[in-house]
C-alpha cells in the first residue's frame, strides 16, 4: 500500500487502513469518491512554489460559502496574503513556520461580527448579543466550517494544505497586518499548495472510533487500553516516517501539560477583549 498515494485513489480497505493504522475500521459500510478525499487528508508542511490554477482561490472560496453557517449570519471572513513582507512578518507569529512564506496561497480565516456590527450602525439597531461568548464562538465555528469546506475542496483538485493555528501566538500583531477592524479576530490560517516532493507526506491514523463514538450514552470504560493502542500505532507511524518518535500520550502530555506550549495563547481572553470582543 502506498502513503503517498494521490488523494481519494486508495480502496476503501486501505483507506480506513491508513487513517486507523491498522486493518480498516469500520470494516463495511458505504463508499464513494468525496469519502475517499476526506479519508485521504493529511497536512503538508512544505510547498513547491508553482501558482495554483487560474480562478482556483475563488473556487475554494464558493465551496467554503457553501458550508452552513450560524442562522445564515456568515461571520467570518477571509484574507488572501500575497504581499512577501506580510507572509514573512506572518510566519515570524507563527514560530518561523516557513511554508507560511513559502506556498503559493494563505489564507487567514477570521471570525469577524463586525460586519453585522456595521449593519447594525446603518440600521440604527444595538445588536445586544455581538459582545456575548456565544456570537464569537458563533463566529469562529463559522470560521471553522467554511475553512474545512475550502480544505476538501482543494485536496478534492489535488492540492494539499496545512491549518496554521498560529496565528493565535499574536492576534493582535496579525490584526494589526491585515488591517482587521475591531470584531475581527483571524482564528487560524491556512497555506494551500502543491506539495514538496521531499516532505512527509502521510495519512496519520486517528484513535480508534471505540475512543470517540458513543452510543447513546459516553462511556470511557476501556480508554486507557485503547490509549495503549494508539500509542503503538502512532509510535509506529512516527518510525515508518522519520519523525521524533513519539505516541499520542507523549504529544497531549508536551501539548497540554505546560502553559509555555501556548506560546502566548493563554492571555487569548484578555486579548479578545482588546480586540472588540468584550466576551460576556
Ligand atoms: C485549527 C488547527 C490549527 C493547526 N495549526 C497548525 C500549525 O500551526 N502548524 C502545523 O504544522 N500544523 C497545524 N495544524 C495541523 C495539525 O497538526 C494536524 O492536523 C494534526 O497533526 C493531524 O495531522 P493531519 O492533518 O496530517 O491528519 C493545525 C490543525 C488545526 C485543525
Amino acid at each position: 500500500m502506498d502513503v503517498n498515494h494521490p488523494t481519494g485513489t486508495h480502496s476503501r480497505a486501505d483507506a480506513l487502513a491508513l487513517r486507523y493504522g491498522t486493518e480498516a475500521e469500520p470494516t463495511n459500510g458505504p463508499w464513494n469518491d468525496v469519502i475517499a478525499t476526506l479519508l485521504s487528508h493529511r497536512s503538508v508542511r512544505g510547498f513547491l512554489p508553482d501558482a495554483l490554477p487560474a480562478g482556483t482561490l475563488e473556487t475554494l472560496i464558493a465551496a467554503a460559502q457553501s458550508a452552513s453557517t450560524s442562522s445564515n449570519l456568515q461571520t467570518w471572513s477571509v484574507v488572501a496574503v500575497t504581499d512577501p513582507a506580510k507572509r514573512a512578518a506572518l510566519a515570524k507569529i507563527a514560530s518561523n513556520q516557513k511554508h507560511v512564506e513559502q506556498c503559493p496561497l494563505y489564507l487567514v480565516w477570521l471570525a469577524d461580527v463586525s460586519r453585522n456590527e456595521r449593519l447594525g450602525v446603518e440600521e440604527s439597531v444595538t445588536l445586544e448579543t455581538i459582545p456575548h461568548f456565544e456570537t464569537f464562538l458563533v463566529a469562529a465555528i463559522d470560521a471553522a466550517l467554511a475553512a474545512q469546506n475550502a480544505t476538501v475542496a482543494a485536496e478534492s483538485l489535488g492540492l494539499s494544505m496545512v491549518y496554521i493555528g498560529a496565528m493565535r501566538n499574536d492576534p493582535v500583531e496579525v490584526g494589526r497586518l491585515l488591517g482587521l477592524p475591531p470584531g475581527v479576530m483571524g482564528v487560524f490560517g491556512m497555506c494551500v499548495g502543491y506539495p514538496l516532493p521531499t516532505v512527509t507526506n502521510a495519512v496519520k491514523p486517528r484513535l480508534p472510533q471505540s475512543a470517540i463514538l458513543f452510543h447513546d450514552t459516553y462511556d470511557a470504560t476501556g480508554e486507557s487500553a485503547t490509549r495503549a493502542v494508539y500509542d503503538e500505532r502512532m509510535a509506529a507511524f512516527s518510525q515508518r516516517h522519520d519523525m521524533t518518535q513519539d505516541t499520542w500520550t507523549k504529544r497531549v502530555k508536551g501539548r497540554m501539560g505546560k502553559i509555555a506550549a501556548m506560546s502566548g495563547r493563554e492571555k487569548l481572553v484578555s486579548i479578545l477583549n482588546g480586540m472588540g470582543f468584550p466576551l460576556r
